[in-house]
């Protein structure tokens, strides 16, 4: 089936997890504590700050018209109010050689990490912190707006929740009371309750904080610059065995339809899906017998994602982008069939209607996967950390001949 006009097909990233050296950034503080929950730290990553220009050259030679990637907060603002004109023409130079290879590109403001002085006054647990994130991204919009054309705000504002939700993370209280968390202030001179990360901190208090942030930055961008404006939410194809329906409503109520209830206001909603959480009359159930999992250890099910488009559109009634769908596999024949399985989910999305504008994989490069290091392999395009020689995938080739062609 031919996708429609103007369809994005690109690859995602993020800044900490390809940049390297971002060290005024709370997740690097994070990566050195005691008792750090990270496998390792994330050090030089895949230099994408000075090899941009080579990445963004390889994806548009493959075929694909548009990147996602991400602005990082700590190098714009460093400190309070201390604003780096240089890093913002960094990440100029880096939207002109988007521009310049017809490589359309979409903006994340805010991709889980936040700098070290934000953690330090109670990040996003502190509500003066909707107001500091929209005052920067006033800041970047009016350096940067002119070469935006898609902006997402905060990346699944929804994380906690859904952490928390899946039993990824411990309850508040096991936060507050962490070793790495009271390592973390220590390390910078705080009290320890005052210190908190995003995607660690502390639900009932961030989550108005998150949702008001979101709002104040679409409104600095709307009144700035002339761009589609959007959060991403983090989604699961939540599925009830019978008889438990209500938990299921429950649960998709609290993790994902209060926020894209909010996308409402927006140009478009970000759906970002990975797997299916199966859920029964005592919570999550675990993968049937026989399941296949990738190298996260999610459940392979490629089906999750038309899910939890279907369900973006009819909660949020905006059109849909697929900020990120990708599989960690060191199988790329596997890569090829699970993306190919996803697009004729999205085909079938389109057959019935629903306005999906993009697909973008996760991830362009083999890069920093947070608490996993650099186990998982999500890339197209394979990073040798040593000599940071890139080598592309079959399945980049595969994705990006697809993406030339607009059909699957
Ligand atoms: C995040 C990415 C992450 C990916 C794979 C998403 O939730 O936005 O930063 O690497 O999942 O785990």
């Amino acid at each position: 089936m031919k996708f429609p006009q103007g369809f994005l097909w690109g690859a995602a990233t993020a800044a900490h997890q390809v940049e390297g050296g971002n060290i005024n950034s709370d997740a690097w503080l994070l990566e050195h504590v005691d008792g750090t929950v990270y496998s390792e730290p994330s050090g030089d990553a895949c230099d994408h700050y000075h090899r941009y220009r080579e990445d963004i050259a390889l994806l548009a030679g493959l075929g694909f018209n548009a990147y996602r990637f991400s602005l990082e907060w700590a190098r714009i603002e460093p400190e309070e109010g201390e604003f780096s004109l240089a890093q913002l023409e960094h990440y100029r130079r880096m939207l002109a050689a988007c521009h310049e290879h017809a490589i359309k590109p979409v903006v994340t403001l805010h991709h889980f990490t936040s700098p070290r002085w934000i953690a330090a006054r109670g990040g996003w647990e502190s509500a003066d912190t909707a107001l500091l994130f929209a005052r920067c991204c006033e800041r970047a919009a009016k350096h940067l707006g002119d070469l935006f054309t898609t902006v997402c705000t905060i990346n699944e504002l929804n994380l906690g929740t859904v952490l928390q939700q899946s039993g990824f993370l411990h309850s508040d209280d096991a936060i507050v009371g962490s070793r790495w968390r009271r390592a973390a202030a220590r390390m910078i001179a705080v009290e320890p309750e005052m210190f908190s990360s995003f995607p660690f901190c502390v639900r009932s208090r961030s989550r108005d904080v998150l949702l008001e942030a979101h709002r104040r930055a679409a409104q600095a961008l709307r009144s700035t610059v002339n761009c589609a404006v959007g959060m991403t939410v983090a989604m699961f194809d939540l599925q009830a065995v019978p008889g438990a329906e209500y938990i299921r409503d429950r649960a998709a109520a609290e993790s994902q339809d209060l926020f894209l209830q909010a996308a409402r206001a927006d140009d478009f909603v970000g759906v970002q899906c990975y797997t299916r959480q199966r859920i029964g009359t005592r919570g999550l159930l675990p993968p049937e017998p026989g399941a296949e999992f990738t190298q996260m250890g999610y459940e392979m099910w490629p089906d999750a994602v038309q899910a939890a488009i279907r369900q973006a559109n009819a909660v949020a009634q905006v059109p849909v982008v697929v900020t990120e769908s990708g599989v960690a596999t060191d199988d790329d024949s596997r890569r090829i069939s699970y993306v190919e399985h996803v697009l004729n989910g999205i085909a079938q999305c389109l057959r019935e209607g629903i306005d999906v504008r993009g697909y973008f994989y996760w991830s362009l490069l083999d890069n920093f996967e947070w608490l996993f290091g650099y186990g998982p392999k999500f890339g197209l395009i394979e990073v040798d950390r040593r000599t940071q020689r890139r080598k592309v995938k079959l399945s980049a080739e595969w994705l990006g001949r697809t993406a030339r062609n607009n059909e699957i």
